[in-house]
């Protein structure tokens, strides 16, 4: 298979994904952080500005837009990750925390997916999570 049709299966498959995870899940934004929370205990003080997790639900909304530009036209990601990492710095967040945020989503997603997560999906998510954080730990 070519390079273009390699990345179009791509976006499809994450498309889908997403599709499904919204049908069976609802929204996951609070499962997220949950395990964020759970496996980072001290990210939860940084959210105090958060007060009706608006901000909560944005950083996840733009993991998903980042995977699907990554997976697409890579119009923005890469730029906007390597900003959001110096941004982070500055609220708190330590540079290799940062790219630990990707993992929580998917590993999230995954248990709200129950069977229905396929290997195929899983090799998706976790090809384009790791593109992500290398482009955070190259910020
Ligand atoms: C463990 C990792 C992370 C932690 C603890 C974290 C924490 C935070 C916190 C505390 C804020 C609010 C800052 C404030 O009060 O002004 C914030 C905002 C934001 N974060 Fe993260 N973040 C993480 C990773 C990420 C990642 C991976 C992305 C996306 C690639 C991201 C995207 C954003 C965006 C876009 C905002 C601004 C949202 C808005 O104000 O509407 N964050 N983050």
């Amino acid at each position: 298979m070519v390079e273009a049709e390699l990345a179009l299966r791509e976006r499809e498959i994450l498309e889908a994904s997403l599709e499904a995870l919204a049908a069976r899940a609802g929204d996951p934004t609070a499962a997220v952080y949950e395990r964020l929370f759970a496996r980072y205990p001290e990210t939860e003080a940084l959210f105090v500005r958060d007060r009706n997790g608006a901000v909560k639900g944005e950083m996840l909304a733009k993991v998903f837009e980042c995977a699907l530009d990554l997976a697409g036209p890579n119009a923005y990601a890469a730029n906007f990750i390597r900003c959001e990492v110096v941004n982070h710095e500055g609220v708190g967040v330590p540079r290799e925390l940062f790219p630990r945020f990707f993992e929580v989503a998917v590993d999230a997603f995954q248990a709200l997916m129950g069977e229905a997560w396929t290997p195929e999906v899983d090799r998706t998510w976790r090809g384009l999570i790791a593109r992500m954080a290398a482009l955070a730990q190259g910020a």
